[in-house]
């Protein structure tokens, strides 16, 4: 028995929703750094091509297996499959894509943790309490323990609330402001000495930095930006209406995702320069990133410090910009294993949510007082194997398993038209061949 499902009031909370948690860490701290390290413009076009080549398409097999089952995961791929094999491959999938979900969430509190600690800290400093600026800004085990706890209670306090009430309401609220602000920090970042190192850096591409590993790199990234493969998706297809184009909804959503991180490249790649000129060291004399995958913590606040008074308030705006993106995604992750205990467990949603929530901490926990060992261990495990596993597995089980007329009158729906556009006649063929292909050569790239 499950119990009565959610389902978003309108198209845009969806589209909230689902852009919000595609938007997040990946876009505005990965991206960008990720371009900054692989030859600027040169790894933005593969990104951009990949994007559209390669995860937009795996994002519309988890949106039409989603809507079509109504289902969570583990449910959905038992619900297409035809026989006890593939019934059994389709529950296992759907568990994998509950485990990596609840793995990634546990690293990326962490992260989002950091981002809270550096958005109390100005405040902090406004106080003058100088003590509390140096414990905010120093990466101890207390610190993140009680920032990671904070946002995963965050997290959960909106999970709790369900899908209209919490999800819904709070991505529509939170997106348009995470855009006005990156916009905002864009034209204060432009204005600075330096700027326009970064700017040339970031759009002129130079194809001599195009390289295998650049291209394995902005697949990678394409494919944890758009949050594919742990069924995250696939719950938002499943609140969707019939009466919604699901290619168009998904285009939208991949649009969205990568305008932001395009956007954001716009500021951060400028700002490096900016601090590189003000005098904090980012780049070696041979144009190396020095900074590693704390380079904003590294860099941004010494950039705002060269901002006099106006630099607490940029501060607190960036960070603030920070954690709204982290939770519009961490929502959308806790919402995989929360779905699945509620829809298969029988849990209330108010008793699922802080139990799931409480596991996800315990694991946090244990990578924070493991760090060294732990921290680069969890994010591998989650991003380069188990989503591009995962991703293989929904485009086989949407190009091969699945009954192809469901398929095809899943895509119908909402769409009357669809039997005249490009994606009607390539894409059914494309999640069959070339998407599983793709991600198989990701994936055999990043166990080499
Ligand atoms: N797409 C998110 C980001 O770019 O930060 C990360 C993410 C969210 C990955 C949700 C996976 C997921 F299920």
């Amino acid at each position: 028995m499950s119990a009565p499902r959610g389902q978003f009031s309108s198209n845009i909370g969806f589209l909230m929703a689902a852009a919000g948690s595609a938007v997040g860490l990946g876009n505005i701290w990965g991206f960008p750094t990720k371009a900054a390290s692989n030859g600027g413009a040169a790894f933005v076009v593969a990104y951009l091509f990949l994007a559209f080549a390669l995860a937009y398409p795996a994002l519309m097999a988890e949106l039409t297996i989603g809507r079509y089952a109504r289902r969570n995961m583990v449910q959905a791929l038992r619900a297409i499959s035809i026989g006890p094999v593939s019934r059994f491959f389709g529950g296992l999938t759907g568990f994998g894509g509950i485990l990596v979900a609840s793995l990634i969430l546990s690293f990326y509190a962490i992260v989002a943790g950091w981002m809270v600690a550096h958005l109390a800290e100005p405040f902090a400093a406004l106080f003058g309490a100088q003590e509390a600026v140096q414990w905010l800004t120093e990466n101890s085990t207390q610190r993140n323990l009680i920032f990671t706890a904070i946002f995963s209670g965050l997290t959960m306090l909106i999970i709790a609330s369900g899908v209209e009430k919490g999800i819904e309401r709070w991505s529509t609220l939170l997106m348009p402001s995470l855009i006005i602000l990156l916009l905002l920090l864009i034209a204060y970042v432009l204005t600075q000495p330096g700027a326009f190192t970064g700017l040339e850096v970031y759009l002129m591409p130079d194809f001599s930095h195009f390289t295998p590993k650049l291209l394995i790199s902005a697949m990678g990234q394409a494919f944890f930006s758009l949050s594919l493969g742990v069924g995250t998706m696939l719950i938002y297809g499943s609140y969707l209406s019939q009466q919604e184009s699901l290619p168009r909804l998904g285009a939208l959503v991949t649009l969205i995702d990568v305008g932001i991180a395009f956007t954001a490249g716009l500021l951060i790649l400028p700002a490096m320069y900016v601090a590189q000129e003000a005098g904090t060291q980012i780049f070696a004399a041979d144009g190396a990133l020095i900074a590693g995958p704390n380079l904003i913590l590294q860099v941004l606040p010494a950039l705002f410090d060269t901002m006099g008074e106006a630099g607490v308030f940029v501060a607190i705006a960036f960070f603030a910009l920070m954690v709204i993106a982290s939770l519009t995604s961490s929502i959308s992750m806790l919402e995989v294993p929360v779905a699945f205990s509620i829809e298969n467990l029988g849990i209330p949603r108010r008793i699922a949510t802080p139990a799931v929530g409480l596991v996800i901490f315990a694991i946090s926990s244990t990578i924070i007082y493991n760090f060294d060992s732990l921290f680069g261990l969890a994010v591998s495990i989650s991003t380069e194997y188990g989503q591009p596993l995962l991703g293989i597995a929904l485009c086989i089980f949407a190009g091969w398993i699945w009954r192809r007329d469901q398929l095809l009158s899943e895509l119908k729906k909402g769409h009357e038209d669809i039997e005249h556009t490009l994606f009607w006649k390539i894409w059914p063929w494309y999640v069959r061949i070339v998407c599983p292909l793709l991600i198989l050569v990701a994936f055999a790239q990043s166990i080499l």
